[in-house]
């Protein structure tokens, strides 16, 4: 909650969870809650929200080093040095939905309470990323989220994301 009112607005995105996949970024459902509120109320607002750039504030920072430093350390030469180091911080009612979306950099995600399940493709895949939405997406951008059709999820690496608690448990 202090982060969700210490980060400046531009760093600070969310909506009404319960989306289509395919929802066209202008046609995006506010919650009509503050960033404070949204966090507080995550449980039961039916909401999406992501608090970017996390590693502008000194102890997310810090934080952010620590896990990547430790995943670096873990994943030995198999990792290119991680250079632009960013944190983005999801919070999500149950329930909600992330639309189809293109991002260009590398992803560690890290489920830290909650479950989640996370569709992937191959991005060398044409069908569901098509050149024009590349071109678009490089050229002119305008927003991450993709044209989205049912039969691209049959082609999906489904991943379940279980939280890190969960799976001490289970080991
Ligand atoms: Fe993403």
């Amino acid at each position: 909650m202090e982060l969700a009112r210490r980060l400046p607005e531009e760093f600070v995105e969310y909506n009404a969870g319960a989306l289509p996949v395919g929802v066209r970024p202008r046609e995006t459902p506010r919650n009509g809650l503050s960033p404070e509120e949204t966090v507080r109320r995550i449980a039961e607002c039916g909401s999406w929200m992501v608090l970017k750039r996390v590693e502008q504030d000194p102890e997310y920072g810090a934080l952010l080093d620590r896990c990547l430093d430790d995943v670096a350390a873990k994943a030995g030469a198999v990792l290119p040095p991680m250079r632009r180091r960013e944190g983005f911080i999801f919070l999500s009612s149950p329930g909600a939905v992330t639309p189809f979306h293109l991002d260009p950099e590398h992803n560690f995600l890290l489920q830290i309470r909650g479950t989640k399940s996370v569709s992937m493709w191959d991005r060398e895949d044409r069908f569901v990323l098509p050149e024009a939405e590349l071109e678009k997406f490089y050229a002119a951008f305008v927003h991450r989220n993709l044209p989205w059709r049912e039969v691209f999820q049959t082609t999906a690496w489904v991943v379940p994301l279980l939280h890190f608690l969960r799976r001490l448990a289970r080991a």
